[in-house]
């Protein structure tokens, strides 16, 4: 039995408190279903600022009525402290997903950007040290490895940030490890590798690559690629995101805490490979894509390749990536037709 199952077990037995921030959101609402389902007592907050009541609602429908009684909805902002500190009082574990993604959108706009991510992040760290929680686990980014060239990346070796993104979320990392320090309080961050899956926005003008390209080519549009396509990154399906956070947030190995971890495949995918699997995969579903994809520059702040060494959080953590890119693409592909072709 993996380390995952055998927690998941241990839950179900024992359920605990958990703090879902950015619940409405992609991520965060993929956490709160799954959650759930363990018959976990949540906490949510979210100020719908990128995320959504059907997000939520979606969930309901998923979860029996008695696991959807587990969940409680507050509706705030973690740039205020008090709605952190409300949202935290009584809890076990925090999962801290609430932030604004996107690199374009920081370079258009730092300053809300730094609010949520960084203002917004020293709250949370405060109001849940204060609220003597058991584990504090939060979500870092691959981008904190800016323009270091070496691939995979390792946790150690990081370089200069290529966003104001990107250095809130490092900001994050320097914080944790600064409470650690100086509070005793030590929190785990989790640098995400490109994550996918069923309910992350594909619209808007910062959806990510795969929701995005993945609607237009349900609706017949084009799909454009910044640069020659050979831009690759280590794709990462939302449960084994799901699968690192649980792990975590309940390990009990001391040695583990007040650190960052990789999560992704250890793989690398190239943007050409990537709209040729989401079009095979569409395909298998009854959609079929026709058009070229349109190539044009390069984007501001975007590195070049991304993929991950998983070793330390598979040795610390007993994580496994249990989906490769493809399998994650098949397996998020029908809810995107689902929800796309519904909504039409
Ligand atoms: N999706 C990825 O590939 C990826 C990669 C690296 C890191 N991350 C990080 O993972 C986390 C979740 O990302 P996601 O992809 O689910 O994005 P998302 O936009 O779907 O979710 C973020 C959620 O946070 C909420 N939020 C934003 N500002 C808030 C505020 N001030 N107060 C309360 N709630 C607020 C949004 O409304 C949204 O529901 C973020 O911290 C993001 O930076 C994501």
């Amino acid at each position: 039995m993996s380390q995952y199952q055998t927690v998941c077990e241990q839950l179900q037995h024992a359920p605990k408190t958990w703090l879902v921030t950015g619940v409405a959101g992609f991520i965060g609402s993929n956490l709160l279903e799954t959650l759930l389902k363990l018959n976990q007592k949540v906490v949510g907050l979210d100020n719908f600022a990128t995320g959504h009541k059907y997000n939520l609602d979606e969930v309901q429908n998923l979860v029996s009525a008695e696991q959807w009684a587990n969940f409680k909805f507050y509706e705030g902002d973690i740039r205020n402290l008090e709605d952190c500190k409300k949202t935290c009082a009584n809890v076990d574990y925090v999962l801290h997903q609430a932030a604004l993604g996107s690199v374009p959108r920081s370079i258009a706009d730092p300053i809300t950007t730094n609010a949520a991510n960084i203002t917004g992040f020293l709250n949370m760290l405060v109001a849940a040290r204060d609220a003597n929680v058991s584990s504090f686990t939060y979500a870092a980014s691959s981008s904190t490895y800016g323009d270091h060239p070496a691939l995979p990346k390792v946790e150690e070796n990081i370089g200069n940030p290529l966003s104001p993104y990107a250095v809130t979320k490092y900001v994050n990392e320097l914080y944790a490890d600064v409470f650690a320090r100086t509070y005793g309080f030590k929190a785990i961050g989790l640098r995400y590798f490109n994550v996918f899956g069923k309910r992350q926005d594909p619209n808007g003008a910062y959806a990510a690559v795969i929701p995005k390209w993945t609607a237009a080519m349900i609706m017949g549009g084009d799909v454009f690629i910044n640069g020659d396509g050979e831009t690759s990154r280590d794709f990462c399906f939302i449960e084994n995101t799901v699968q690192a956070n649980i792990l975590a947030a309940t390990t009990q190995n001391d040695e583990a805490k007040n650190q960052v971890y990789n999560v992704a495949v250890g793989d690398r995918t190239t943007l050409n490979d990537l709209f040729n699997a989401i079009k095979a995969a569409l395909n298998e579903n009854v959609v079929t894509y026709t058009k070229e994809p349109v190539y044009r520059d390069f984007r501001a702040g975007d590195v070049r390749h991304s993929q991950a060494d998983i070793s330390k959080i598979s040795n610390s953590l007993g994580y496994e990536g249990q989906y490769n890119v493809l399998q994650g693409i098949g397996e998020a592909m029908p809810w995107y037709v689902n929800q796309i072709q519904s909504s039409d």
